[in-house]
């Protein structure tokens, strides 16, 4: 009755993982209880996209288009061409970008979207990174590819090495995920990482798939894209610059808005129509009154720096704290901690039991390659908290470990 995929191959969410372990264990009831085990920040959206949701009256009743309002797309093209320094013109607010219910929906249906029934006479491969966001194991696993999961640890500056796949098996490639800045290590891609892996899956014919859901949370510079570095090695002047790359964005991060439910994909415009298709024959279409205050957040540059702001202090807290320890190291992008505390799963539950702390251990996040778990000896940390929460989880941190 039910489809293995689902029941033997997608059974260890992350979040039921830490649930069990930390079932058994009391946690210190004089101490409230901080939660770092998700990315949910815990800022508040902006005021003005909260107005604009709250007194959308129209729209309930109507079917809200597939592809996304107007309006949407083109401040989505806008704030694109503006973050990434993209001639104005060049990309087509209908055929370049669409809408998505969080970049979840787009990451996860990708695979889908881009995966034949064969590939180089054999089953589909989907590259993806270890340790990973779930929703690309969710997509690659249930479009009926064969899940390769590529280390990104330390020794590769934790960005994973796809170039070193070997051959047979990239023509059988169909998708490869990429984070960057990434979950949960928060690498950035440089520019040459980006165009060389842009150029073999053309040579292949595969997808690359950039979840940039982070890009608008870095430390120093902001991280280049995938729209940017396709476009700079663009030399053909005739078909379309962003062939067989598609980028993934999200206010979730970005407007402290992951309740919203809004995000973009964008890049070629054939995996953009098939998306569309997708979404008409099964996705969910974006509420009016979301898309409408997602414009207005697109447009705004203002509440992003704030964002920033408020991560930055956390990082700082962080490293004032922790100083060096469990090779700490502030992250080029994104808001977690990537602590090597010799053992993530006895760390998380001392931490639980000890100073009412949830944070996750890397392994649940990170699949056994050739028998070991590169995430074993890791925990991650959402820094999403205020700056007075998050000294407090610093403190208890670095007393009980
Ligand atoms: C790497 C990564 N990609 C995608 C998402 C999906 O976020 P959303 O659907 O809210 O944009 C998340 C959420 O935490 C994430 O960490």
């Amino acid at each position: 009755m039910l489809n293995p995929r689902l029941t033997e191959e997608l059974t260890d969410f992350p979040f039921a993982r830490l649930n069990a372990l930390i079932a058994p264990i009391a946690p210190p009831a004089h101490l409230s209880m901080i939660n770092m085990s998700v990315g949910e920040p815990q800022g508040a959206m902006p005021a003005f996209a909260r107005k604009i949701v709250a007194e959308e009256v129209d729209g309930w009743n109507r079917y809200p288009p597939n592809q996304g309002i107007p309006d949407l797309n083109l401040a989505i093209v806008e704030w694109l061409s503006r973050r990434y320094r993209l001639p104005k013109g060049l990309l087509d607010p209908t055929r370049h970008v669409m809408p998505t219910a969080g970049s979840k929906e787009g990451v996860y249906i990708i695979s889908t979207v881009a995966t034949p029934q064969q590939k180089g006479g054999a089953r589909p491969v989907v590259a993806l990174p270890n340790p990973f966001y779930q929703a690309y194991l969710g997509g690659a696993v249930l479009s009926g590819a064969e899940p390769l999961l590529v280390d990104a640890d330390v020794r590769n500056g934790f960005l994973p090495d796809f170039l070193a796949i070997d051959e047979a098996t990239w023509k059988r490639i169909s998708v490869v995920y990429l984070c960057s800045p990434a979950n949960p290590q928060g690498a950035i891609a440089d520019i040459g990482y980006l165009q060389r892996l842009i150029d073999k899956c053309r040579e292949h014919d595969a997808v690359l798939a950039v979840d940039e859901c982070y890009a608008e949370i870095y430390n120093r510079d902001a991280p280049v894209g995938g729209l940017e570095a396709a476009l700079a090695m663009d030399t053909t002047g005739g078909e379309d610059p962003f062939r067989n790359i598609v980028v993934f964005h999200s206010l979730s991060k970005r407007s402290n808005a992951a309740g919203l439910r809004s995000g973009f994909m964008a890049g070629d415009p054939r995996l953009v129509a098939m998306l569309l298709r997708w979404r008409t024959y099964g996705g969910p279409q974006i509420p009016f009154a979301v898309q409408k205050a997602s414009a207005a957040l697109w447009r705004d540059e203002a509440h992003p720096i704030e964002t920033r702001e408020w991560y930055r202090r956390n990082f700082r807290a962080a490293e004032q704290i922790l100083h060096n320890r469990f090779a700490y190291y502030t992250p080029g992008g994104g808001f977690f901690l990537w602590l090597d505390v010799g053992d993530g799963e006895e760390a998380t539950r001392r931490l639980w039991g000890e100073a009412h702390l949830k944070v996750l251990p890397g392994a649940y996040v990170c699949r056994e390659t050739a028998g070991v778990n590169a995430a074993r000896r890791y925990i991650r940390v959402a820094l999403v908290h205020d700056e007075d929460t998050t000294r407090e989880a610093m403190k208890r941190l670095a007393t009980v470990l």
